[in-house]
């Protein structure tokens, strides 16, 4: 029998990426190959993100174009999984007649099923929560396409509550995974050629308290260090309140963990710290970068910052732009504030204008933009230790990523492909650098 296809489009966080891996390899069950273009598929799955208002309402206009799709190819089923699915529930099926299945954040696992009922013409919804142990065993996998840099889930869910946060609500409590599970798996990604693997959660310098198996970020991080044939590990995200001395201490002695560190700060001014409860302030935040740069003094920040918060006025904005300017970051993920359903913030007066948002935005961009230029400049004419990932932006080009995170692109041939190499940067771009081999 020919294999049915399924198409999974993915929205939003590396989360995502993550689970889809999982969706893909768990529709092989039920005679699903993944395919990249929608032409050729019987199925079609979108994992979507809520985290904006617009990623959300992205879907709605992805759906509403799908009908398109189903005047050619009446078969055609069509899931939705991820955040949106979580909130919206059986909702979804009712706003969206042609949408065959929903399959909230914990509830991967019951994909298989779903799919042969929406094959017998059923249109189902499952977004019940798992809080219990039981969820260790439902943890996406990193699937099975091989890489030579993979991310892998340790944790999933968020107990912090930052009042604009929709993740809470739509992803669960938080629960950690079994640190066994999580290095027999990297044992074999790195056994089929992996050579970095980023540590992927909503809060990972958390991990261990809930769930696992008693072992803490740091422990967990210097063991996967000792796995064979790792050679550079990364992690995402951090919660700046959680980050530990002995974590602080992994950036001092341990060489396989990459110089960078995305701490997302959100806003440089306590007052709207406080209103968002993130629990910590300015000058602590400060004292973390202090703390993780004597450690080590290469190590390049990245953050994520929300401009536009309910009562943000432009004290507190300058208050922003003076400690990005003071972190100095490599990159920050700007976002102007959306406000989600459920959360405490949405209830919270908002007298600034949506004009006066973007201005502070552009000029957060603008700064930014600077200081990421300003920091690809100075690597002119100095080595960078380059993990080669594939094909570059050229012919003739490989590319792959500095330890610091920066991608580089210089001229050689695939069978570099896994290996570090050390390259001379030549020229600078806003997003990217230029080296060679010498
Ligand atoms: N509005 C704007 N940005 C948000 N983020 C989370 N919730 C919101 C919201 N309601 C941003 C935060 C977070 C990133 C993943 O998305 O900066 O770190
Ligand atoms: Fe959202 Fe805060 Fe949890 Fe991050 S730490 S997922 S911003 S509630």
């Amino acid at each position: 029998m020919k294999a049915k296809k399924v198409h999974i489009l993915t929205y939003g966080c590396q989360m995502n990426v993550s689970d889809s891996e999982k969706i893909s390899s768990s529709l092989r069950s039920v005679g699903y190959e993944p395919t990249g273009t929608i032409d050729d598929a019987d199925m079609v799955i979108l994992n979507t993100c809520s985290v904006r208002a617009k990623a959300e309402e992205k879907i709605y206009g992805i759906l509403f174009t799908m009908k398109g799709e189903l005047k050619k190819k009446p078969n055609l089923l069509i899931g939705v999984g991820g955040c949106v699915a979580q909130q919206e529930g059986e909702k979804l099926l009712a706003k969206v007649p042609h949408l065959n299945f929903v399959f909230g954040t914990h509830s991967l696992h019951l994909l298989p099923q779903m799919v042969r009922a929406a094959e017998g013409g059923r249109r189902v919804a499952e977004t019940n929560f798992i809080d219990n142990d039981s969820r260790l065993d439902l943890f996406p996998s990193m699937g099975e396409a091989g890489g030579v840099t993979r991310f892998v889930t340790i944790m999933q869910g968020c107990d912090n509550y930052c009042s604009y946060c929709i993740v809470p609500y739509v992803r669960g409590r938080e629960i950690s995974r079994r640190a066994g599970d999580i290095l027999e798996e990297i044992r074999i990604a790195a056994d089929n050629g992996t050579r970095e693997v980023t540590l992927l959660g909503q809060n990972v310098n958390s991990y261990g308290l809930k769930g696992g198996d008693g072992t803490d970020f740091a422990t967990l991080l210097r063991r996967v260090s000792g796995i064979k044939g790792i050679e550079r590990i990364r992690f995402m995200t951090s919660h700046p309140k959680d980050i530990s001395s002995p974590l602080i201490q992994c950036f001092a002695d341990m060489e396989k963990l990459c110089s960078h560190i995305h701490l997302p700060v959100q806003s440089g001014s306590d007052r709207v710290l406080s209103m968002m409860n993130r629990g910590y302030t300015r000058g602590e935040y400060l004292e973390k970068v202090a703390l993780l740069r004597a450690a080590r003094p290469d190590i390049h920040f990245t953050s994520d910052i929300i401009v536009g918060f309910p009562g943000e006025d432009e004290d507190d904005f300058q208050d922003t732009l003076s400690l990005m300017e003071e972190v100095s970051y490599a990159d920050t993920y700007l976002f102007i504030y959306s406000p989600r359903p459920e959360t405490i913030a949405a209830g919270m007066t908002d007298n600034t204008s949506r004009g006066e948002k973007q201005k502070r935005f552009d000029q957060l961009l603008d700064l930014q933009k600077r200081m990421s230029r300003k920091l690809h400049r100075s690597y002119i004419g100095k080595d960078l230790e380059v993990l080669v990932e594939g094909a570059g932006k050229h012919e003739g080009q490989v590319s792959g990523r500095s330890s610091g995170n920066r991608i580089v692109n210089f001229t050689g041939s695939l069978d570099m492909v896994g290996s570090i190499r050390s390259v001379r940067i030549v020229k600078d771009f806003q997003n990217s650098l230029l080296g060679e081999i010498h």
